[in-house]
């Protein structure tokens, strides 16, 4: 297996996804009565969905119980206990999975979390601040060369991956190691991506009172049993909110903790049903993308906005959400709403982002588009390793 495997694509000269002239004709004819699926044509998901991403996302509570596991073999030292704040170095789906720990925990997570999302250190990055290096593949360059840096610095540095040139560095530099088995596509780890952050920063006693990881397993397989793929359109609300997203662009706004889980939706969105997407923190929302639902005017009904809202959000904010589904509903515009469930923030963290996970594939299987591989995606990280002359998956 090399890091390709890890996004579906084998071949840099093949360029799959590129438009063959002679299929052009084809593409612009209108799709046959009979080409249509359903979401509960058994056959038709799967074969949409070859690789099975739907399967994946019931993963999530497996993954969360094995994240607890591979922690529990890592030793820390007092200094990535001893620290004032957090850096994680991560990409894409390895990126989120942080943001959704920092924004399930809020004021109980001891020091500030920075996700850096870039090539490097963010400033202000010393001797005190716990780096974590997160790649599902072990293989992105904006995180190598964070984790390159920090090595450069001797800072307190962890390591979670499932192998490539990270797992290299960390065993070189005899780093704390979460090393996990998964193949797959990056974002579809997304329970190892959230539970080897949260079980090292608890091991590192940094939450003043962390939420078990169990019982939002649990809250994740109760709301897998209800809107599951073998859950029939009728009595599925998941698979129903697909069906209102098709033929228009998503938006989708959250506040504290559900911002980031719309941030989650927007690249599941994105990556699998290979769809454009938005999202919106709340409140700032209000003074700007409120105002954003009119031009171009003959789109105006082609955005669908789905509002995550969470019981525990101050009434202020539910004041906000009552106003905003007044107005966008003076203005036609479509919308609809996505409760958060769960015993613990982290259980409705993880509830809404598998709500969101699901939705993305049922959309991508009503597109008739295969959820798994990332093309494009694969694509730029083989030319900008061709251009730059290194090999993202190391072979030289
Ligand atoms: C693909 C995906 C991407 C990757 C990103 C970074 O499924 O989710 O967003 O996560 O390209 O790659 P890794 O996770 O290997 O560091």
């Amino acid at each position: 297996m090399d890091a390709r495997d890890y996004f579906g694509y084998k071949n840099p000269d093949e360029e799959p996804g590129g438009q063959d002239p002679a299929d052009e004709a084809d593409d612009s004819r209108p799709p046959l009565f009979e080409e249509a699926v359903t979401l509960d044509d058994v056959a038709a998901v799967r074969r949409i969905d070859p690789d099975d991403m739907l399967g994946r996302v019931a993963d999530l509570p497996r993954q969360l119980a094995e994240a607890g596991k591979v922690a529990e073999t890592v030793t820390l030292t007092e200094r990535h206990t001893d620290v004032d704040g957090v850096v994680v170095l991560a990409m894409g789906g390895s990126a989120i999975g942080a943001d959704l720990v920092a924004a399930a925990a809020g004021e109980r997570l001891r020091v500030p979390l920075v996700v850096h999302r870039d090539y490097g250190l963010p400033p202000g990055t010393g001797a005190r601040t716990l780096v974590i290096a997160a790649s599902h593949s072990g293989e992105t360059a904006e995180t190598l060369s964070g984790f390159a840096a920090a090595r450069g610095r001797d800072l307190p540095l962890a390591v979670i991956t499932t192998g490539g040139r990270l797992a290299a560095g960390a065993s070189e530099g005899g780093l704390p190691l979460l090393r996990y088995k998964l193949g797959g596509q990056p974002r579809a780890a997304i329970g190892f991506g959230v539970g080897l952050v949260h079980e090292l920063l608890s091991r590192a006693g940094l939450f003043t009172d962390a939420d078990p990881l169990g019982p939002a397993a649990a809250a994740v397989e109760a709301l897998l049993e209800r809107i599951g793929p073998s859950v029939e359109t009728a009595a599925n609300p998941a698979k129903q909110l697909a069906w209102s997203i098709f033929g228009r662009i998503p938006v989708i706004y959250g506040h504290g903790p559900m911002a980031a889980v719309a941030h989650r939706w927007k690249t599941q969105l994105n990556e699998n049903a290979k769809a454009w997407a938005a999202f919106e923190p709340m409140p700032e929302a209000n003074h700007n993308a409120i105002e954003g639902s009119l031009n171009p005017r003959e789109l105006a009904h082609g955005l669908y906005v789905v509002q995550l809202r969470d019981r525990e959000e101050p009434d202020e904010i539910a004041e906000r959400y009552r106003v905003v589904d007044e107005l966008l509903g003076e203005r036609a515009t479509n919308h609809g709403e996505v409760w958060a469930e769960g015993p613990s923030a982290l259980a409705r963290v993880l509830t809404t982002v598998a709500y969101g996970d699901l939705v993305s594939v049922y959309l991508a299987i009503l597109y008739q588009t295969d959820p798994t591989p990332v093309t494009l995606l694969a694509m730029l990280k083989e030319r900008l390793a061709r251009a730059t002359g290194s090999d993202p998956t190391g072979a030289t």
